[in-house]
């Protein structure tokens, strides 16, 4: 894990949030590879699960609701940790995280537990008699129950169908860590999607195999994923069936993503605090109902540590070691790294002008400093699939020679045949 973590700074994915002043525990700041690596995920995301899709819309709510929202989802009520001080240390600790009845850190004795609400509360309004009380949402699911009534009419979708969005949440976690695995500013990529209640277990096999799918599909090692079904016990209150998508970290096994039966939970609660009707009318039927949710909410953080941590491998190439970040084409940062084998003769300016070019479509870097291997060591610390180099054979026959970050097999390729060569492997095509 510190081998990551220290990849991630040193290259410019992840910083820590507001470093120069000591940072913000639980708050993270994507670098220039990170926000690239997370915004390939998301778009991927996008692309599968709903513009591939005729049975899905999509939604960006914004991230200050109603209060009343949270009383209604139960937010308010119950969205709490059991929280205990230790007498002697005054070390603050999750009841639930604990194995012992002692303080973990000094062994001294802990007070009774105290319940804490996790949600970070904000103030709305200017002036302080008149300013109201409401919370940063802590899932972004929410606002797809208030709104779900405008985006059927509006959107002529008829059940079953889904809405998704990606977004930020917030929660005051106690213990931020693993790095990004527990932060405190988060994000989420969240479906509700609307069913019958008899059809409740036909969709929601259906997502866990979209789930199981797409994870695969972005690259993680089959292995070193598994399902974790939740004892009926202790399932949340608003859940029938909870089955999460655990990963294999550094530090253990935990929570990618989580798949629940929420019912008719959250559209019944949101149709009585609001006394608004939010059933559904079924125009071919001419029944009226209130739809079930099955509800795929997975968190773009902690997705994008199971990849960097998935890709990390370190081998020996010409008996050097190297680091080499095996990211799927499609989701690496860049695509290709595009190198003159030296500056002089031209063969800059050659390889100048074909990087331009691939860049109207690729996230590309150009490179002419240092000796060759070098750069491509670079590109393969930070996951670049493709090095493209231009040489003194191009300038004979307009050939270029294209390695392979993973094999770091090297074949002549026209120039002109470069782009398509890109589209196939980093785009499209899905396993
Ligand atoms: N709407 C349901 C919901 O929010 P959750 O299991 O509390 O369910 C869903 O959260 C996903 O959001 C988790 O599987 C995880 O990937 C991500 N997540 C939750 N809390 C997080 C945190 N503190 N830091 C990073 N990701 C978090």
């Amino acid at each position: 894990m510190e081998k990551v973590v220290s990849l991630c700074k040193r290259r410019g994915f992840i910083f820590q949030s507001s470093e120069i002043y000591g940072g913000v525990n639980g708050c993270w700041d994507f670098g220039p590879l990170g926000v690239e690596l997370k915004r390939n995920l998301k778009n991927d995301w996008w692309y599968v699960n709903v513009l591939q899709r005729d049975d899905m819309v999509g939604l960006d709510a914004s991230i200050i609701m109603h209060p009343q929202v949270w009383v209604a989802s139960g937010h308010v009520e119950q969205f709490h940790d059991m929280l205990v001080d230790c007498k002697s240390c005054k070390h603050r600790f999750r009841q639930d995280h604990l194995d012992g009845s002692r303080c973990p850190d000094c062994g001294g004795e802990l007070t009774e537990p105290k319940a804490f609400n996790s949600m970070l509360r904000t103030r709305l309004g200017v002036s302080d008699d008149t300013a109201t009380d409401t919370y940063l949402r802590p899932e972004t699911c929410q606002s797809i129950f208030v709104d779900f009534k405008d985006i059927y009419a509006t959107s002529r979708m008829k059940i079953p169908f889904g809405i998704a969005q990606i977004g930020k949440s917030f929660r005051n976690e106690v213990n931020p860590r693993n790095f990004i695995f527990r932060s405190r500013e988060f994000e989420q990529m969240e479906i509700e999607f609307f069913c019958k209640e008899p059809e409740e277990a036909k969709w929601f096999e259906h997502w866990l195999e979209c789930i199981w799918t797409w994870y695969t599909d972005v690259g993680l090692n089959p292995k070193k994923i598994r399902w974790f079904e939740h004892p009926k016990e202790a399932l949340a209150h608003y859940s029938k069936r909870t089955t999460d998508l655990e990963y294999e970290f550094p530090f253990g096994w935990g929570e990618l993503q989580g798949l629940a039966n929420r019912g008719t939970f959250d559209l019944t609660q949101h149709a009585q605090h609001s006394g608004k009707d939010l059933s559904f009318f079924d125009p071919d039927s001419k029944e009226r109902f209130v739809p079930s949710v099955i509800e795929p909410s997975a968190g773009v953080d902690r997705t994008c540590l199971a990849i960097l941590c998935d890709a990390y491998e370190e081998d020996v190439i010409d008996e050097e070691p190297r680091v080499v970040m095996r990211f799927h084409p499609r989701i690496a940062p860049i695509k290709a790294g595009v190198f003159p084998l030296v500056k002089k003769d031209g063969l800059a300016d050659i390889a100048r002008d074909l990087e331009r070019k691939l860049r109207r479509k690729f996230a590309t870097f150009y490179d002419q400093g240092g000796a060759i291997g070098r750069r491509y060591r670079r590109m393969d610390e930070i996951g670049t699939p493709f090095c493209i180099t231009v040489d003194y054979e191009t300038k004979e026959n307009s050939t270029v020679t294209i390695r392979e970050r993973d094999t770091t097999k090297q074949e002549r390729l026209p120039m002109d045949e470069v782009g398509a060569y890109l589209e196939k492997r980093c785009t499209s095509e899905r396993n």
